[in-house]
C-alpha cells in the first residue's frame, strides 16, 4: 500500500514525494567471480595479406549436388495467404493469458540453436565468411596506417578504439555462427584489400558492411531455423551500426534511406569472394553463384567535393570502392573550408552537391563470365545472360529498372540513367550505399523474392547513390 501511495503522490505532487519515508537504502553490490566464460572460436591475427599466389586449385566452382531444374518457377500466393481477417479483433482462443494464438516457435518447444537445412547451413556459412573478413579487416586497418595518417583523416585515438572494439565484436559473431554450424564451419582465411590509405579503408568498410548486413536481411526470414535466425539477427543489428559508423567516419550522411535493402546470398558472395585470397585446404565450400563484376565507370566518389564528378575512380569492379589516387588536395572534401562542402568525420554531414541524382547518366562496363575468383582462385564467375538489357537499382524496398542504352556486347559497355523513383512520398528510393545489377529482363521482384532475379543477372556492383 505504501508503495502504491508513493506512486500516486509522485504523480500528483512532486514536493510531497520527498516527505514519503525511504523504503530501502542502496547497498554496495558484491560481485562474485564469473563462473562460466564460454570460449570463443579459435582465431589468429592474420599476418599475410595480398593476392593469391599459390598453385591452381584442385577443386573449382560452387559446391553442388543433383540439380533438378534450371530455375524456380513463379507461383501465385500460397493457399490461405488471405484467410486471416486483419481487423484488430481476436479470432482464436488464447493459449495463455496475454498471449494471442499463432506465431512460429511459440508452442513451448525448447528452441534448438542449430541449422536445420542446406539452405540454413549455406546461408550461415556465408555469413561466417563475412564475419571473418571483418575481424581481420578492422584489425588490419588499425595496424596498417600510422597514427599520423589516422589523425590526418580526422580519426582520433578514441575513434580508433571504436574500430578495435568493432573488430572484437566480430569474434562474438564468428563464435555464435560457428557454434550453430558445427565442426565443419568455415575457418578464418587470408585476404586482399583494395585499399591504400585511410580514406579508402573507410570506404571499403562502409561498402563491405553494407553487403554484409543486406546479405543477411535477404535470407533471414527464409531460414528453416527460427532460433538460428534469432541469434544471427542479434549479431547483424550490430553490423548495421558498424555500417553507419563507417559512413560517419567518411563524412557521409549516416543513413540516407528509410529502409535497409536486402540482397540474395549469391550477391553477397559475389561481392565478398574477390577479397578472400586463400582459405585452409579443407575449408567448407559454398553453393552460391559468383556473378561477373560490374564496373561503374563514373561511380560517385564520396572523397570528392563534387562526388558526382568522378571518372575511373574505383579500385575495381564489384565493390567499386573509392580511390583517392587522382584527386588533388583542393578537390578532397576532407579539406574543404566551406561547411556545406566538407566531409570530415561527424555524426552527420549534409552535402550540398549530391553524389548521385535522378537522371544522372551512369556509364557501365562489365566482365565476361569464367573468371577465377575467391579463396585460392577456386570459384568461377558465371551468368546465363547473353546480353543485358536493364539496370536493376536495388535499394530500400525497391527494385527499379532503367533500360541499358548503347549496349556493346563486344566491349561489354553501356550506359543508363538513374531512375526517379520513391519508396514513399518524400523518400527517394535510390539513395545511400546500394546495389546495381545488369539483367536481361525487368522481372517484377520484391524483397522476399528478389532471389528469383538471379537467373537474369549478368553482372553486379555496389552503387554509391548518397
Ligand atoms: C591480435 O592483435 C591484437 C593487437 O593488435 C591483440 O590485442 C589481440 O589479442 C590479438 N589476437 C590474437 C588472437 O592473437
Ligand atoms: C515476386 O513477388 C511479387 C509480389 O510481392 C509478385 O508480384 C512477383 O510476381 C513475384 N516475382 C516472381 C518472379 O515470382
Ligand atoms: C482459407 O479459406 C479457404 C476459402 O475461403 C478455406 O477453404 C480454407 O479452409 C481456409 N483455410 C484456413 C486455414 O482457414
Ligand atoms: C510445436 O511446434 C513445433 C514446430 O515449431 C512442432 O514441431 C511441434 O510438434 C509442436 N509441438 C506441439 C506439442 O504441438
Ligand atoms: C599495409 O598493407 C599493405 C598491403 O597488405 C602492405 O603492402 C603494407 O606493407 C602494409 N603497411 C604497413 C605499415 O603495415
Ligand atoms: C580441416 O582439417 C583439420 C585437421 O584435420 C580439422 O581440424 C578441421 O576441422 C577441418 N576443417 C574442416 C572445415 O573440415
Ligand atoms: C539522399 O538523402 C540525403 C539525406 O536525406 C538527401 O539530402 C538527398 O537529397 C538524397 N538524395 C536524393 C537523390 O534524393
Ligand atoms: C558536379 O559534377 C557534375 C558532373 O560532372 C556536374 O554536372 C555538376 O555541375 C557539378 N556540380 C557542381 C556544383 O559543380
Ligand atoms: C575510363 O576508363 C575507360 C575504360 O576503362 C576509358 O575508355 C575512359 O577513357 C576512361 N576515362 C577517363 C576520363 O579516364
Ligand atoms: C559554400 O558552398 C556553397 C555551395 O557550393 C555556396 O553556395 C556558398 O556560396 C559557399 N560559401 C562560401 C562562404 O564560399
Ligand atoms: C517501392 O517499394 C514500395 C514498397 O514495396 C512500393 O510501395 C513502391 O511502389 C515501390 N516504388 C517503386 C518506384 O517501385
Ligand atoms: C519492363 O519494361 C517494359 C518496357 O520495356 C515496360 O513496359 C514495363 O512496365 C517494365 N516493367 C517493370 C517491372 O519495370
Amino acid at each position: 500500500m505504501r508503495l502504491q501511495n508513493a506512486g500516486l503522490l509522485a504523480l500528483s505532487n512532486v514536493l510531497l514525494v520527498q516527505a514519503v519515508p525511504r523504503l530501502y537504502t542502496p547497498t554496495t553490490t558484491f560481485s562474485e567471480a564469473e563462473t562460466v566464460t564460454p570460449a570463443v572460436v579459435p582465431q589468429t591475427n592474420v599476418t599475410s595479406h595480398g593476392p593469391f599466389t599459390g598453385p591452381p586449385a584442385t577443386t573449382t566452382g560452387a559446391l553442388s549436388t543433383t540439380v533438378t531444374a534450371s530455375s524456380i518457377p513463379a507461383l501465385p500466393p500460397a493457399p490461405n495467404s488471405f484467410n486471416y481477417t486483419a481487423d484488430g479483433k481476436l479470432h482464436a482462443p488464447q493459449p495463455a493469458p496475454f498471449t494471442p494464438s499463432g506465431g512460429i516457435g511459440t508452442n513451448g518447444s525448447a528452441p534448438v540453436y542449430r541449422v536445420q537445412s542446406d539452405f540454413d547451413y549455406q546461408s550461415l556459412a556465408l555469413a561466417l565468411y563475412q564475419e571473418w573478413i571483418e575481424l581481420d579487416l578492422f584489425h588490419w586497418g588499425l595496424q596498417n596506417f600510422t597514427v599520423e595518417e589516422w589523425e590526418a583523416n580526422g580519426i582520433n585515438a578514441e575513434e580508433r578504439f571504436l574500430i578495435e572494439y568493432m573488430a572484437d565484436q566480430e569474434i562474438g559473431h564468428a563464435t555464435v555462427i560457428s557454434n550453430m554450424l558445427g565442426p565443419q564451419a568455415p575457418k578464418q582465411c587470408t585476404y586482399n584489400y583494395p585499399v591504400s590509405n585511410v580514406r579508402e579503408f573507410i570506404d571499403f568498410n562502409q561498402k563491405l558492411t553494407r553487403w554484409g548486413e543486406a546479405g543477411v536481411y535477404g535470407f533471414l526470414p527464409h531460414l528453416n531455423s527460427g532460433p538460428a535466425a534469432q541469434l544471427l539477427l542479434q549479431s547483424i543489428t550490430v553490423e548495421a551500426r558498424q555500417q553507419l559508423i563507417f559512413r560517419q567516419f567518411g563524412g557521409q550522411f549516416p543513413m540516407p534511406e528509410w529502409h535497409t535493402v536486402g540482397i540474395p546470398q549469391s550477391w553477397a558472395w559475389s561481392l565478398l569472394a574477390p577479397y578472400i585470397s586463400s582459405c585452409p585446404s579443407n575449408q567448407t565450400r559454398l553453393v552460391w553463384q559468383n556473378f561477373p563484376a560490374l564496373h561503374i565507370i563514373n561511380q560517385p566518389n564520396p572523397a570528392r567535393i563534387n562526388g558526382s564528378d568522378a571518372w575511373n575512380e574505383t579500385t575495381g569492379g564489384w565493390a567499386n570502392t573509392l580511390s583517392t589516387q587522382n584527386i588533388s588536395r583542393s578537390e578532397l572534401c576532407l579539406h574543404a573550408r566551406n561547411k556545406t562542402l566538407d566531409c570530415a568525420p561527424a555524426i552527420s554531414q549534409n552535402r550540398s552537391i549530391p553524389l548521385s541524382y535522378p537522371g544522372r547518366q551512369v556509364f557501365l562496363k562489365w566482365d565476361s563470365p569464367g573468371q577465377l575468383v575467391g579463396p585460392n582462385n577456386s570459384y568461377v564467375t558465371s551468368t546465363t545472360v547473353r546480353e543485358p538489357r536493364f539496370a536493376a537499382w536495388v535499394s530500400q524496398l525497391n527494385v527499379t529498372y532503367s533500360p541499358l542504352l548503347n549496349v556493346s556486347t563486344r566491349d561489354n559497355t553501356a550506359y543508363t540513367f538513374q531512375p526517379n523513383a520513391s519508396t514513399w512520398d518524400n523518400d527517394p528510393a535510390i539513395n545511400g550505399t546500394m546495389f546495381l545489377a545488369l539483367t536481361d529482363t525487368n522481372l517484377t521482384v520484391t524483397p522476399y523474392n528478389l532471389t528469383m532475379l538471379n537467373p537474369h543477372v549478368a553482372a553486379l556492383a555496389v552503387y554509391q547513390a548518397g
